[in-house]
């Protein structure tokens, strides 16, 4: 493959009505980021546009329960979530707001080009209107049970739990969130994207085109879209938040946010050229861009189907790869700001970077515990404890180690000089280490071009472990006995080629531990580039480096513990039943709790419980998961299969009283009829009990 003439990397626009937590930065900011430093270090033209999505109904929203406006709700926001990406170094080139008249503008012309083109459609619906708030209620302004998933407060727009896209029309019973009452329906006029008419176009380019080199995730759930069958999208809102229709007779009436927000990858590449002299164009209309955009799963629909449909219409180049992220779960848990159950980097930044002597490195800790488990195929999870391994085994243990182990030995067995390195006398292990150097960069460029960020970072750590292990073989310091001098310069003179090599390829994913090292070895920046990498002589033989400083700081007990406390405290906090907050801490908590659907008694009422005494039990052939139960019933005996094995033996569970569903309708399994279903609870560690009465009764009893 060539490679691109220029890259456009973007990052999901945050929106700016509140903190972000720790699940977005490893989402769609950090991977980015790697990609981009990697990029760069590679001399590749990039640009790295991100900024605040500052528009759709979440601004207004979250406006009404600070008690403010929606214009000072971003303003709040915006700085503050700027600044703390910085604070864990994330590098924009920029990052732009979509409240700037140049995005404005922007947006008004691309909806204006394809209007006129005749690319969208006008359309007259009833839509959902609150009488007593007297206004339409667009996307977030109503709520309702997700048609999808059943749960009880699903947004018009996306169920936040199944992450379906949606319409207001869709959800079960809904209601007005200004007056929690329910809407009626009443007239208005809108702006369709006929998605429909690009079915072909997307299945084409997706499907076909880009079935290898996208995720597997990605492409199913586009696929699982476009089978779905594509409607007509509406693109503008009855709503006074927004970038206005710019068309006569449209009062009222503002872009939909997910229309308007994309193009904010547009305006901040024109502001970014216009801060640097540069053109804009080619990023956004030259073939030869690559553009690439990083997100959470929940944005796909929007970034893989709705966006790139305006794209072509606008004439536009479309993205080369949208890497999504699947979610990172916090503690056993979906990670959420509104229920407290959350890490914000902003708390973060104070707990650990502000209060910490360690400084930027903790900045750097945490961007390699994100990448360590970013959720690249599937969900992932975050877990105080693994953070606090993955500093203390790993980069403690391994990276700093070895950095440090060197230098110290440097300075004590070679002056503090960078030793010589006698070719005659070079072995098998110096031969090795130095083939893993090159093997590894390689490898890890091969990873990083493929979006593969957590193995790419594996390979890296793995080479400061090879580099332990080097040391270990070689016993440097054990050679100053004998007097063999030439031995010791070879080892340390490799083990810092090393260093300065690790210095490398450890840049796009710990910026700041690189800077840290190029300090260490006294060097310059330009020493990072990526053509230096694979390299053994970055450090001249004779050049003295300064003392070592310790990379990473040990992480204590005792750190842990306060934080699992403080996430505890928060969400209890949240969960506090106040006025408005109530129905959403409750269903929340249902949410976590993967309750179903409300039921009436009548649903309840046609189950046929029984208790019954299994009499007999053996194991299913060829089925090591399935139990072939005898279960005396009273009335009759009968024949159930249950997927128990792996949970009990047999002769174990003979003479057991369980529950037993006894008019489920029969079922083979494994060519055996089963005739009913044993219930089963299951606790958190996923072991299963039986659910019986305290103590035996009669078979047959019935339960209800
Ligand atoms: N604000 C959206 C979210 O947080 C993301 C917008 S991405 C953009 O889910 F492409 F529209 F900018
Ligand atoms: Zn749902």
């Amino acid at each position: 493959m060539t490679t691109p003439k220029r890259y456009l990397v973007t990052s999901a626009l945050p929106y700016a009505n509140g903190l972000k937590h720790i699940g977005h930065l490893a989402g769609a900011y950090i991977p980015a980021d790697i990609y981009v430093r990697y990029l760069k270090a590679q001399q590749r033209d990039v640009v790295f546009v991100c900024g605040s999505d500052e528009h759709g109904t979440a601004i207004p929203i979250q406006a009404m329960k600070e008690g403010t406006t929606a214009q000072s709700i971003i303003d709040k926001y915006h700085p503050i979530i700027e600044q703390n990406f910085k604070d864990l170094g994330i590098q924009f080139d920029i990052y732009h707001r979509t409240s700037a008249p140049i995005h404005h503008e922007t947006a008004q012309e691309f909806f204006s080009v394809l209007n006129n083109n005749g690319d969208l459609e006008i359309k007259e619906t009833e839509q959902y209107y609150d009488e007593e708030a007297k206004t339409f209620l667009a996307d977030r302004f109503i709520k309702g049970t997700c048609p999808n998933c059943g749960h009880d407060s699903a947004f018009g727009d996306q169920c936040e739990k199944c992450g379906k896209s949606l319409s207001p029309d869709e959800l079960i019973n809904p209601i007005s969130t200004l007056s929690g009452k329910a809407p009626v329906k009443k007239a208005t006029k809108h702006w369709y994207l006929p998605l429909n008419k690009h079915e072909d176009f997307l299945r084409e380019w997706i499907l076909k085109e880009h079935k290898d080199d996208w995720r597997s995730t990605v492409v199913g759930q586009c696929k699982s879209w476009i089978d779905g069958g594509l409607q007509p999208r509406a693109v503008t809102r009855d709503l006074d938040w927004g970038i206005k229709v710019p068309v006569k007779d449209a009062e009222g009436k503002v872009l939909y946010v997910w229309f308007d927000a994309p193009i904010g990858y547009i305006s901040a590449t024109k502001q970014w050229a216009l801060d640097n002299e540069k053109d804009w164009k080619p990023y956004w209309y030259d073939a030869d861009t690559k553009m690439v955009h990083f997100i959470g799963k929940d944005n796909i629909v929007f970034h893989c189907i709705i966006f790139p449909v305006m794209l072509k219409l606008h004439g536009n180049i479309l993205p080369a790869n949208v890497p999504a992220n699947e979610f990172m779960n916090l503690e056993g848990d979906k990670m959420s700001t509104s229920r407290g159950w959350s890490i914000e980097m902003d708390d973060y930044i104070n707990d650990w970077i502000k209060k910490d002597n360690g400084g930027a490195a903790m900045a750097d800790v945490l961007r390699y515990y994100l990448t360590q488990i970013a959720p690249e195929t599937k969900d992932s999870e975050f877990t105080w404890k693994g953070f606090q391994d993955a500093n203390n085994s790993e980069l403690v243990s391994i990276f700093g180690n070895f950095v440090n182990r060197t230098f110290v030995l440097m300075h004590k067995l070679c002056n503090g000089k960078v030793p010589p390195f006698h070719n005659d006398l070079i072995d098998d292990t110096d031969k090795e280490l130095i083939a893993n150097i090159k093997q590894t960069t390689a490898t890890v460029e091969r990873l990083l071009e493929d979006y593969k960020f957590r193995e790419a970072l594996f390979e890296v750590i793995d080479l400061a472990r090879k580099g332990n292990q080097y040391l270990q073989k070689k016993e440097p310091w054990k050679k100053v006995a004998t007097g063999e001098q030439q031995l010791i310069d070879n080892s340390l003179h490799l083990c810092l080629q090393l260093t300065a090599n690790l210095a490398i390829l450890i840049n796009p994913f710990l910026p700041f531990t690189a800077q840290k090292m190029l300090h260490m070895m006294k060097v310059v920046e330009k020493m990072l580039e990526w053509q230096n990498a694979g390299s053994l002589n970055l450090l001249r033989t004779g050049y003295s480096l300064r003392a070592p400083e310790l990379l990473f700081r040990k992480i204590e007990d005792e750190e842990i513990t306060a934080q699992l406390e403080k996430l505890k405290q928060k969400s209890a906090a949240n969960r506090q039943p106040s006025t408005d907050n109530q129905n959403e801490a409750a269903s929340a908590k249902k949410e976590t709790q993967n309750l179903k659907p409300e039921i009436v008694f009548d649903d309840f009422a046609k189950i046929d419980l029984r208790i019954g005494t299994i009499v007999a039990a053996e194991k299913v052939e060829k089925a090591d998961k399935l139990l072939k139960l005898s279960v005396d019933l009273g009335f009759e005996t009968r024949t159930i299969v249950s997927g128990i094995a792996l949970h009990f033996k047999p002769e174990e569970i003979v003479g057991k009283q369980v529950t037993v569903v006894v008019n489920l309708a029969p079922r083979k399994m494994r060519g055996i009829e089963s005739n009913g279903m044993i219930l089963m609870a299951e606790d958190q560690s996923g072991k299963l009990h039986f659910v019986n009465p305290a103590s035996p009764i009669n078979n047959g009893s019935t339960v209800s």
